[in-house]
């Protein structure tokens, strides 16, 4: 248990989601699980996602890496979950349920448990976004991606309404307050940023803040578009663990690791002081 930590938060439920698909989800679970894993935390994670199994495999490949350097590194204890295959709607969203109580209660010794889910909406998908704390929603610096949080007025900046992601988060928000748990603390953050102060960059984050305000998240500037997100994947690693693997570290790692640094420093998790370096 790391310091400052309250014993009655625990465990601190942490969900990525957003449904629309490839926006980050499953890099940035593994960084925040690893940028949590090396503070000292105990980590669990949750594959809600396991026909894809992207986080799954991700979290693989670090387990083999470490057998082939010969040394630990800090990881989660992990499951992988399938949705249900029952023929019946009601069925199935009860297995999915279960399940998904099934592997929370096996992680219950943990501080924080991060559930990564599908890039489209299901029961599972749901059931993970009731039980969040927090929740981080990536999002491609796009307006394409962006149509999934509002719906704005043709061919303009003006917001006409919430779109169908964001009204299943406000859904959550009303299941969680139906059971007297505390309120979702949302988080938006912007992944894939181009360096170059493009037009649509800056009409993009005008959107974001008049969004922030009327439906209630955070925003959080986010991850650069660089290849050390997408390249790293394969040996299991993040950007904190570069120099521990003894990797030629620029100063494009760098930005990386201090946009990973701010983004867990941003969500105020209960006892998160500083990222160990
Ligand atoms: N900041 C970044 N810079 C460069 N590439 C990135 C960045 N973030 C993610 N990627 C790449 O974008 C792609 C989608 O990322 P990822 O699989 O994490 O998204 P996802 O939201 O989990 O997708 P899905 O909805 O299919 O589960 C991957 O190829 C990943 O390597
Ligand atoms: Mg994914």
């Amino acid at each position: 248990m790391a310091k400052g930590m309250n014993m009655a938060q625990k465990p601190h439920i942490i969900v990525l989601g957003n449904e629309k698909g490839g926006t980050g989800k499953s890099t940035v679970s593994m960084h925040v699980i690893v940028g949590l894993a090396r503070m000292g935390f105990k980590v669990g994670s949750i594959d809600a996602d396991a026909r894809q199994g992207t986080l799954s495999r991700y979290i693989e490949n670090r387990s083999l890496s470490c057998d082939k350097i010969e040394k630990s590194l800090p990881q989660s204890t992990h499951f992988a979950l399938f949705l249900s295959t029952n023929s019946s709607r009601e069925e199935a969203s009860k297995e999915d349920n279960a399940n998904l109580n099934e592997a929370l209660n096996k992680l219950s010794d943990c501080d924080f448990i991060l559930i990564d889910t599908p890039g489209s909406d299901s029961f599972l998908s749901r059931a993970a976004h009731t039980k969040a704390d927090t929740l981080i929603t990536p999002l491609n610096d796009s307006f394409v991606d962006l149509d999934m949080l509002v719906r704005l007025k043709n061919d303009s900046l003006d917001i006409l309404r919430p779109s169908t992601y964001a009204e299943m988060v406000w859904e959550q928000k009303k299941q969680r307050a139906i059971q007297n748990k505390s309120s979702i603390e949302w988080f938006v953050l912007r992944n894939r940023l181009s360096s170059l102060n493009a037009k649509n960059k800056e009409q993009m984050e005008d959107v974001i803040q008049l969004l922030a305000k009327r439906i209630g998240f955070h925003y959080i500037p986010g991850f650069g578009e660089r290849v050390i997100f997408r390249e790293l994947f394969h040996s299991g690693l993040t950007v904190l663990d570069m120099e521990d693997c003894n990797m030629q570290v620029t100063l494009s790692h760098v930005s990386a690791k201090q946009e990973l640094r701010n983004l867990i420093q941003m969500i105020q998790l209960p006892g998160v002081e500083k990222l160990a370096a």
